[in-house]
C-alpha cells in the first residue's frame, strides 16, 4: 500500500471559482486521488482558500468591506463549487485561521533561526498621494521579461515569471493610478543562493517530472537563485513573529504552501486524532504532491521546498508537482478582472457537474494549453457520452428487458469473437491504470471511450436482434459480453464521472462499494434493473444561449476602436430620418439583399439593404426605421439603392434600429 497526501493550489478567497481552476489544478487532483481510493491506497485530499495578502485586500478595499468579510463569502462560494463539481477533499481549511497564523510564523522563525533568512533596506514602489507602499497587485506595469503590458509587482502572468517589484517598468499605482515614488522600506528575503546546492542536489533525483515543469525549472535555475523578499508592507496578513516590525506581514506566498500543513492539522484534530498530520508529514514513504497551475511552479518547485528543508521538523518534500498548463475560452484567454470566464456557479445551473468533470478531463490541459467552447463541448457529451458509451448501455438494457426479463446469464462457453473483444478490452483497462497513475486523464478518457466503442461494434457485429430467433444463447452471449463491459467501465470511468457510474451500477444492481480489483470479480449472472436516461443529450438551443451569455460579456469588454473626432455641423450634414417600410421582397440570385421601398412624407424611396439574413420581407414591412437620406445614389447588384437603413451590428449580426415611440415618417434624427 502506498501513502500519499495530495493537494491542489489553495484558491485565493477573492473571487468565485471557473472551470479554468477546475481545469488545471482541483479535476486532476480529485481523479487521481479517487482513483489511488480504488486501488486501495492511503491518500488524503487537502486544500482550502488562500486568504491573504494583496488579492484579498485589494478586493476589501475596491468593496470598502472588511478583508475577513471577502474571506467567509468566498471561502463559502468556492466550497460551494468544488461540492457542485464533485471534487471531495478530505479537509478544506483556510489560511486566516488561528492554527495556520502559528504554525507560518513557527517556519519564519525556524528559518530565521538557522540562519536562510536576511534583514534589508530594499527600495520599493511608494503611493506618495495614500502614503503607502505598493507590493505585488498594488502596482502594475510592463514585465521586465517579457515586455507584457499589466504584469503585477510579484508576477507576471502572461510569462510566468516571478518579478521584484521595482524591476517593473512603467509602474502605475493600483489604488491612485499616479506612478510611484521609490522609497526605502526594510525586508525579511529568503536566502535561496545559500540553498541552491542542496535544491540541485533534490531536483536532481526528480527525473520523472513532467517536461513542462522541469523546463521551467531549469530555466530558473540557469538564470540563478536570488534572494526573494518574504514580507510585506501591508496590513492584512500574518504578523512578522518579531518585535518592532512596523505591523509588517508575512508575504502571502510565504504563508499559502504552509496551508497545506496547517489544512492536514486542522483535518487531524476533527478526526480526533490530533497526531495524525504526522503519519503523512513527517513519513519519508508518503508521497507529497500539489497539483498547482502552471504560474504556481517556481513557487512549488523551489520556494516551498527550500521553506521545508530548513524547518526542525522532518517534513516530506514534494515527491510530484504535475502542473497544468491554462484553459481559454474560445481560444481567449480566461480573465477574471475582465469577467471573461465560465463560473462553476453559473455552470451547473444550466448542465450537470459531471459533464463539466467529462469535458475538462477529455481535454485536460495537461501538455499545453487547451480551449473550452460550448460547440466541443455538446459534441463530446453527445458523442462520447450519449452516442457511444450510453448508447451501448441502452441497447443492451432494452434488448435484455425485451427478449430475456432483464436476466443475463455466464454463458459456459465464449465464442471466438467475444474472446477478442474481452482480449481488447482488458489491454485498454490495463492502459487506464497506467494513465490514471501517471496523471494522464485526456488519455484515461479516450481509453475508456475506445471500449465502449469496441462494445457497439461487437454488438453490431453479432447481431442479437438476428440470433435472438435462431438461437437465443448466442444473443444471451452478447448481453453477457457487454454487460461486463459497462461493468468494468462503472469502475474505472467513476474517478472521472462518480454519480453517473454510479447511476450506471445501480441499473445493474452492483454495489456502490467499488475498488480497481473488482475488475476481476467473476459475474454469473446480471439482472438489469429499472432504466434511467444515463447521459441526456445537450440541445442546440442550449448552446445557443451559452454563446449569447459568453458574446455579452465579450461585448461588454470589447476595447472601442474610435473614430476621428468630428465637429457638429459634420454630423448635421447627413440627413436622417425616420421612414416606413411600404415594400420589401428578396432579391433573386442574392443570399444577403433585400429590396425596400421607404416612405418618408409624401415620396418613396427604393433602398437595397444587406439584411436578408436576418429578416424576412414581411418582418419588415409596415416597420418604422431610421435611414440616410442624403447618401449618394448607388447601384447594387444592378439596381438603385436611394437611401441607407441604420441597423446595429453584433458579430456580423444585423439589428434595424427601430424607433422606442411612434414618430411620424420624415421626423429627423438629432
Ligand atoms: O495562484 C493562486 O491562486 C494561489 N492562491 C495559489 C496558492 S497555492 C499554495 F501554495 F497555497
Ligand atoms: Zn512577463
Amino acid at each position: 500500500m502506498t501513502k500519499f497526501l495530495v493537494t491542489s493550489g489553495l484558491p485565493y478567497a477573492n473571487g468565485d471559482l471557473h472551470i479554468g481552476h477546475v481545469a488545471g489544478a482541483y479535476l486532476p487532483a480529485d481523479i487521481f486521488v479517487r482513483f489511488q481510493k480504488l486501488k486501495g491506497n492511503d491518500i488524503i485530499y487537502i486544500c482550502g482558500t488562500d486568504e491573504h495578502g494583496a488579492p484579498i485586500s485589494i478586493k476589501a478595499e475596491s468593496e470598502k468591506v472588511s478583508p475577513q468579510e471577502i474571506v467567509k463569502r468566498y471561502h463559502e462560494s468556492i466550497k460551494q463549487a468544488f461540492d457542485d463539481v464533485g471534487i471531495e477533499f478530505d479537509n478544506f481549511s483556510g489560511t486566516s485561521r488561528e492554527e495556520h497564523h502559528r504554525i507560518s510564523q513557527d517556519f519564519f522563525s525556524n528559518l530565521l533561526e538557522a540562519g536562510f533568512i536576511n534583514k534589508k533596506t530594499t527600495p520599493q514602489f511608494y503611493d506618495e498621494e495614500h502614503k503607502r507602499f505598493l507590493p505585488d497587485r498594488y502596482v502594475e506595469g510592463i514585465c521586465p521579461h517579457c515586455g507584457e503590458d499589466e504584469a503585477r509587482g510579484d508576477q507576471c502572468d502572461s510569462c510566468g515569471k516571478l518579478i521584484e517589484a521595482i524591476q517593473l517598468k512603467s509602474p502605475k499605482s493600483k489604488i491612485s493610478g499616479n506612478t510611484p515614488i521609490i522609497k526605502d522600506t526594510t525586508h525579511w528575503f529568503l536566502n535561496l543562493p545559500k540553498l541552491e546546492n542542496e535544491l540541485q542536489e533534490w531536483l536532481k533525483t526528480k527525473t520523472y517530472w513532467k517536461e513542462n515543469v522541469h523546463n521551467f525549472i531549469m530555466s530558473w535555475l540557469n538564470e540563478g537563485l536570488i534572494e526573494r523578499a518574504i514580507t510585506r508592507d501591508i496590513n492584512w496578513g500574518i504578523k512578522v513573529p518579531l518585535k518592532n516590525t512596523d505591523g509588517k506581514v508575512l508575504y502571502v506566498w510565504f504563508d499559502a504552501p504552509i496551508g497545506y500543513l496547517s489544512s492536514t492539522v486542522e483535518w487531524a484534530k476533527l478526526q480526533g486524532k490530533p497526531d495524525k498530520w504526522k503519519d503523512y508529514w513527517l513519513d519519508e514513504n508518503c508521497k507529497l504532491i500539489h497539483f498547482v497551475g502552471k504560474d504556481n511552479i517556481p513557487f512549488h518547485t523551489i520556494i516551498w521546498p527550500a521553506m521545508l528543508m530548513k524547518q526542525k521538523e522532518n517534513y516530506i518534500l514534494p515527491h510530484d508537482v504535475p502542473a497544468n498548463e491554462y484553459l481559454s475560452i474560445n481560444g481567449k484567454k480566461i480573465s477574471t478582472s475582465k469577467n471573461y470566464a465560465i463560473w462553476v456557479k453559473d455552470f451547473v445551473k444550466y448542465f450537470d457537474g459531471e459533464y463539466l468533470r467529462y469535458v475538462l478531463a477529455a481535454n485536460a490541459p495537461e501538455k499545453k494549453d487547451s480551449d473550452f467552447s460550448w460547440e466541443d463541448f455538446q459534441n463530446k457529451i453527445n458523442t462520447d457520452l450519449a452516442n457511444i458509451l450510453g448508447n451501448m448501455a441502452n441497447r443492451v438494457f432494452a434488448f435484455s428487458k425485451k427478449y430475456f426479463d432483464g436476466v443475463i446469464l455466464k454463458p459456459i462457453k465464449f465464442s471466438e469473437i467475444s474472446k477478442k473483444v474481452f482480449e481488447k478490452s482488458d489491454i485498454l483497462f490495463e492502459d487506464i491504470e497506467k494513465d490514471y497513475s501517471e496523471y494522464k486523464v485526456r488519455k484515461a478518457t479516450r481509453d475508456i471511450i475506445e471500449i465502449a466503442r469496441i462494445g457497439n461494434k461487437y454488438f453490431d457485429e453479432t447481431q442479437p436482434w438476428k440470433t435472438v430467433k435462431l438461437d437465443k444463447a448466442k444473443a444471451n452471449e452478447t448481453l453477457f459480453v457487454c454487460a461486463e463491459l459497462l461493468r468494468k467501465i462503472s469502475i474505472v470511468f467513476s474517478p472521472i464521472i462518480p454519480k453517473s457510474m454510479n447511476k450506471l451500477r445501480e441499473i445493474l444492481k452492483l454495489t456502490k462499494e467499488i475498488d480497481w480489483d473488482s475488475l476481476q470479480t467473476k459475474i454469473c449472472e446480471y439482472n438489469i434493473g429499472e432504466v434511467k436516461p444515463l447521459f441526456p443529450k445537450i440541445q442546440d438551443d442550449e448552446i445557443k444561449y451559452q454563446n449569447e451569455l459568453l458574446n455579452k460579456i465579450e461585448n461588454e469588454n470589447v476595447e472601442l476602436e474610435h473614430k476621428d473626432e468630428i465637429e457638429f455641423d459634420d454630423f448635421m450634414k447627413m440627413e436622417l430620418r425616420i421612414a416606413e417600410v411600404i415594400k420589401a421582397e428578396s432579391i433573386k440570385k442574392s443570399k444577403k439583399l433585400l429590396k425596400v421601398v421607404l416612405k418618408i412624407g409624401n415620396e418613396t424611396r427604393q433602398v437595397i439593404a444587406g439584411i436578408s439574413q436576418f429578416y424576412k420581407p414581411e418582418d419588415l414591412i409596415g416597420k418604422k426605421v431610421v435611414a440616410l437620406f442624403n447618401l449618394k445614389p448607388r447601384k447594387v447588384m444592378g439596381i438603385e439603392s436611394q437611401a441607407m437603413i441604420l441597423s446595429a451590428e453584433e458579430n456580423g449580426k444585423l439589428s434595424v434600429l427601430i424607433p422606442d415611440r411612434s414618430v411620424s415618417t420624415g421626423s429627423e434624427i438629432r
